[in-house]
């Protein structure tokens, strides 16, 4: 297939929905593509695709910019030295699998490999370490789906400077672009017609594994996000009885003000979808059991192991897992008793629609501060500077979380790098003072009602624990001390010093 005079850019490996979609927008961005699967007919089917387009779209244009190779020796001798490959492979052994036969292909030492696939943070670092003396590892981790991989999406890379100083213009060129003044997403969707304007929704992470950290955390936050619309959807139909088609027009609304996003646009467009099948609804046909690749795990986890609270994200890991579990829901569902009238007869439903659109603003600012602390926790542990104001930034187009919102983020960040919880931003707690007093209508009511919330009233547990000055956590102390000995530290003097009572006999203190 390959035709040996020429050579080019980069090498794409892996064409599955995401790399055939980065090959098809690099092409359109003027840089020519070698492309190879282990699966011909996906090779055949991009070079078929890149064909297609470039007829249809680029009539002037008559040679093939993308040339699909049949081994990676091929893939390897089509490209200009040192050579740019870059894999969408699935995760884990994948992943080595492709390095390892590169290695065997003839890869040189100053070829650049780059992983986009949503690689654990940790297995990055060792890589970049074990392939160090055949080849640049390099990663990007890419959030957008299949439409962001297309026409631009949110790009994260890390690793060796030397990497990215020579692949940061095809990165800038590929990636979504974002109206700098208003923070608003510049979208073209057509081939051969890439949007060149507006700022490119990439930069430098930091050290390897950086970047995955950062698309693990915007994963983490992805879940949350979802799992607040659906709570509210589960409020608003459920509670308040309104049908789908009605919830979908009041998201439709909401997405108009300050919950304006991708994630809450798409949601009112499934809602508003009628089942071919049966004309219903279509999300009353589809069966409430969540799936999940792992991402919201790993975060929630990391959270977990170093200690910073993202109690939201885990929630929402949470409630995938309880949707999986129907038969134990739907016995449950006969055995356990609920509130005893969660009529919403006497609800004003007009002014819940508005406590509730208070109540997911906030929450979110809440899940997002929990997933900003999270990555600054662990930039600190690990050394890395990053930079969260080009993190909203880059956040703002291309990627599934985008938003209105991450303007505001971008903006806190931009007064006061140093901010220590997006919770502190002025933006943000006066938001937080003066719609909090609804959110806490909105989680009243669904506990009261019955409806689980497990997002939106964790946020709000976040929330009050950071506000509060003084926690029970002194009980605590005295109850570790009192089992175990485990001491504690005394209001009235120095940090760090450590007293013991004893407990068991004559409750004398002492100074460890
Ligand atoms: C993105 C998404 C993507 C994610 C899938 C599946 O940013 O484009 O985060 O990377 O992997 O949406 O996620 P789950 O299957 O875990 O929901």
């Amino acid at each position: 297939m390959n035709n040996q005079n020429q050579l080019y850019d980069i090498g794409v490996i892996g064409l599955g929905v995401m790399g055939k979609n980065l090959a098809l927008n690099i092409v359109d961005n003027q840089y020519r593509v070698a492309a190879f699967d282990l699966d011909e007919h996906k090779v055949k089917d991009t070079v078929r695709q890149e064909e297609l387009e470039r007829k249809q779209y680029l009539k002037q244009h008559r040679q093939p910019r993308l040339v699909g190779c049949n081994n990676l020796s091929e893939v390897l001798s089509s490209l200009e030295k040192p050579r740019i490959l870059l894999l969408s492979v699935p995760a884990g052994g994948p992943v080595d699998g492709v390095c390892q036969a590169l290695i065997e292909a003839g890869i040189e030492r100053d070829d650049i490999v780059i992983d986009t696939g949503n690689s654990l943070w940790t297995d990055t670092v060792e890589r970049e370490q074990r392939y160090s003396k055949d080849f640049l590892f390099f990663s990007c981790a890419v959030s957008g789906g299949e439409v962001g991989a297309r026409f631009g999406p949110s790009l994260m890379p890390s690793g060796s400077l030397t990497a990215w100083n020579r692949i940061e213009p095809i990165w800038q060129a590929i990636a979504a672009k974002v109206d700098a003044s208003t923070g608003l997403p510049i979208e073209r969707f057509e081939p051969g017609n890439p949007v060149k304007e507006g700022e490119p929704c990439t930069t430098y992470i930091g050290p390897a594994g950086s970047g995955h950290y950062v698309k693990m955390v915007h994963n983490g936050i992805e879940y949350a996000d979802m799992q607040l619309i659906c709570e509210a959807y589960h409020l608003l139909s459920q509670g308040l009885g309104l049908s789908a088609s009605e919830v979908a027009d009041v998201f439709a609304k909401w997405n108009q003000g300050s919950l304006n996003s991708y994630l809450m646009e798409i949601s009112a467009d499934v809602l508003k979808q009628a089942d071919p099948l049966t004309g219903a609804p279509l999300v009353e046909m589809i069966l409430d059991k969540a799936g999940q690749k792992g991402t919201g795990l790993w975060t929630a986890v990391s959270s977990l192991q170093i200690g910073c609270p993202a109690p939201t994200i885990a929630e929402a890991v949470y409630a995938r897992a309880v949707s999986t579990q129907k038969s134990q829901r739907q016995q449950l569902s006969q055995l356990l008793a609920g509130p005893a009238d969660n009529s919403d007869a006497e609800l004003d439903k007009q002014a819940f629609i508005d406590q509730l659109e208070n109540a997911l603003y906030c929450a979110k600012v809440s899940c997002y501060a929990q997933g900003f602390q999270l990555m600054a926790m662990q930039a600190k542990e690990q050394g890395w500077q990053l930079d969260f104001a080009e993190i909203a930034k880059i956040w703002r187009a291309g990627c599934i979380i985008r938003a209105t919102f991450l303007q505001s983020i971008t903006q806190a960040y931009q007064q006061d790098s140093g901010l220590e919880n997006l919770l502190m931003a002025d933006v943000f707690a006066k938001a937080l003072s003066d719609k909090q007093g609804n959110w806490r209508i909105a989680v009243s009511h669904a506990v009261m009602s019955g409806v689980p919330a497990p997002c939106i009233s964790s946020a709000l547990a976040y929330y009050d624990s950071y506000r509060s000055e003084v926690l029970p956590a002194s009980l605590l102390q005295g109850q570790r001390d009192y089992f175990g000995a485990h001491t504690f530290e005394r209001t009235d003097k120095p940090a760090g010093e450590k007293y013991h009572l004893n407990w068991s006999s004559d409750r004398k203190l002492h100074k460890v």
